[in-house]
């Protein structure tokens, strides 16, 4: 799969190791950023995320900041973008069987690395289930092709 990473100076050293795992388990991967601890704006790498996402260069996209707050926030203004926040594995599956979310955002000073990375796993392996969610997320986002 196609997968987008971004992540602020809260989010870096998380996203770094979401980057190995996905590389290590054959997913491609474009890496929007940030590429240092320097601080930066989170709705930034956001921005380059979702943009990836709805301009069809990625399939998904992952976001990474000190709790995951401020990257869903702006993650969700995008149209298109179904951002879910989650810190444990049951919200993360989830968010993909029922909500389709296309954006999974995790709060890098909030979850450790083995839980990120069984999270990440589900989310990627969790098929979106349709029917009715597809009626549900249609109420909210009418271009959702389910
Ligand atoms: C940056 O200090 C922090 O505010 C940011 O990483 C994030 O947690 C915002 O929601």
């Amino acid at each position: 799969m196609k997968i987008a990473l971004g992540a602020d100076h809260g989010g870096f050293e998380l996203k770094e190791q979401i980057r190995r795992l996905l590389d290590s388990l054959g997913h491609e991967v474009i890496d929007a950023g940030c590429y240092s601890t320097e601080s930066v704006d989170y709705p930034e790498f956001a921005s380059k995320v979702c943009g990836l996402i709805v301009d069809g260069e990625v399939e998904r996209g992952i976001l990474v900041c000190g709790t995951g707050i401020g990257m869903s926030m702006a993650a969700n203004r995008v149209q298109g973008i179904r951002a879910a926040l989650c810190h444990e594995i049951f919200t993360a599956t989830m968010s993909r069987e029922h909500n389709d979310s296309n954006v999974l955002c995790m709060g890098g000073r909030v979850i450790g690395l083995s839980l990120a990375q069984e999270m990440v796993k589900a989310w990627i392996d969790t098929p979106f289930a349709g029917g009715r969610h597809s009626r549900r997320i249609s109420m909210f986002d009418p271009g959702h092709k389910g």
